[in-house]
């Protein structure tokens, strides 16, 4: 069996490591020359616990061969993104330059895997561009009809693991496994099984669809909610921390932590897929979203404030920013509240922001500014008046408290508390 993956990116190279190091051929394809050639010196700078390790051992067996030249395969499986647009509309652009890839170089039988989050219809719409590319080939174009035969078997299965810990989660989490056809979805579920312990619950295509989108969406909504909570609580000079640790003393309440936002390539992403699709009746899902969103602004709100009570003018200030990535112990600042954040207080006239950010080299280009450094931990607390904590990482637990007595802290994890 032959398998190509095209998108090499945080999902798709640890998911060809993986299906590599099971025996299988497999070619992982990126269109990007930079990614390609990086992967193929060892370079990877993705710091996955031990992806570095696995792709080094399957490249050195020679079960995975990594190339940004479309290459053709038993079983294609697409990891290539899926943005939203700047009106929050789904962008599927990729995946349509991918199938037109793919399309030439099908053969009856071949199966297509995509894993890349799509809205409902979506695995839908890639058969469409699939068929305006081949004429020839007999594929059942409406996924309800699901018992009937197909020319290429098709597949939709999301990925859920978590940033950080993806090796492991690939492995072990279940699997939704949305097939076109009956026979679709077992031999998606035999490319699985050849790797995943976890179980892999077969469906269709458009129940598999809105399930990933719901998985995201409910972590969004009770995110919201911690965080309208955190915003209730400042109005009302409450403690939002002792606040939630109250509350969820009662056995059935489990609210979340608040937090700057909520960021990264899927919570912050998908939820819009389920509004674009149900404008009218998706209330509570896109009211998340806006409040999820509108976060970094009262942390800046708060910060501004502080500045204000200072007795230095503020072309004095010094701000020390701890955390730019959108969560704790990774490196990826996509759609980062933090980021986003530290944008704006880059804007402000202080006299110079020193960022912490122990999971990155340099800044993102984003912060490329004269103002605005990265710094050590050490440095950024000792030169600083405000310390803003936007990230929860392990390096700011540990943080010497008596260092921080003359400083003024904006804390949204609430991990300086004690
Ligand atoms: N990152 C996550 O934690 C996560 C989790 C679950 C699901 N997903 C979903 O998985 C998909 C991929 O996400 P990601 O985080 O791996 O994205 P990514 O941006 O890290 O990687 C995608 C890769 O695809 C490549 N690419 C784009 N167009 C291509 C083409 N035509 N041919 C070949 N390669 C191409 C890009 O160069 C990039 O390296 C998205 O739909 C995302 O929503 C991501």
């Amino acid at each position: 069996m032959n398998v190509a993956i095209f998108g090499l990116g945080y999902i798709g190279l640890p998911t060809a490591a993986l299906v590599a190091s099971s025996g299988t051929n497999v070619v992982g394809i990126d269109n990007n020359t930079n990614i390609i050639n990086n992967i193929s010196k060892g370079d990877i700078i993705n710091f996955e616990a031990n992806l570095k390790e696995s792709v080094l051992k399957v490249l050195d067996n020679g079960n995975l061969k990594v190339t940004d030249q479309p290459t053709s395969a038993e079983i294609y499986v697409v990891t290539v993104p899926t943005p939203i647009d700047n009106k929050n509309c789904p962008d599927l652009s990729y995946v349509k330059e991918v199938t037109k890839t793919i399309a030439p170089m099908l053969i009856k039988g071949n199966m297509i895997i995509l894993e890349s989050t799509l809205p409902v219809g979506g695995t839908e719409k890639m058969i469409e561009w699939l068929l305006e590319e081949r004429v020839d080939l007999n594929i059942p174009f409406n996924s309800s009809e699901h018992s009937i035969e197909t020319d290429i078997n098709i597949a939709y299965c999301p990925e859920r693991v978590l940033p950080g810990n993806i090796l492991k989660e690939l492995i072990n989490n279940d699997r939704i496994i949305g097939g076109l056809t009956e026979e679709c979805s077992q031999k998606a579920y035999e490319f699985y099984k050849g790797f995943v312990n976890g179980d892999c619950l077969k469906t269709n295509i458009k129940t598999a669809e809105l399930c990933k989108l719901v998985e995201n969406s409910y972590r969004d909504v009770n995110i919201a909610f911690a965080n309208e909570l955190s915003l209730i609580c400042e109005e009302e000079n409450i403690d939002v921390w002792e606040l939630i640790e109250l509350a969820n003393k009662h056995p059935r309440v489990e609210i979340l932590k608040p937090g700057p936002g909520v960021g990264g390539h899927c919570i912050a992403i998908d939820p819009w897929f389920i509004v674009d699709n149900n404008q009218e009746i998706s209330q509570i899902i896109k009211t998340a979203r806006i409040v999820n969103d509108s976060i970094p602004a009262s942390v800046i709100k708060k910060v501004q404030v502080e500045i204000t009570k200072q007795k230095k003018p503020i072309n004095k200030i010094v701000i020390a920013t701890l955390g730019l990535t959108y969560k704790a112990n990774v490196d990826d600042t996509r759609e980062s509240p933090a980021l986003e954040i530290s944008k704006q207080i880059d804007n402000m006239d202080i006299l110079k922001q020193l960022v912490v950010e122990p999971n990155i080299k340099e800044l993102p280009k984003e912060l490329n500014s004269t103002k605005t450094s990265i710094s050590s931990l050490v440095a950024a607390i000792n030169q600083s008046d405000i310390l803003v904590l936007l990230v929860d990482h392990k390096e700011f637990y540990d943080i010497d408290r008596t260092k921080l007595s003359d400083k003024i802290i904006v804390d949204t994890k609430g991990i300086l508390r004690n």
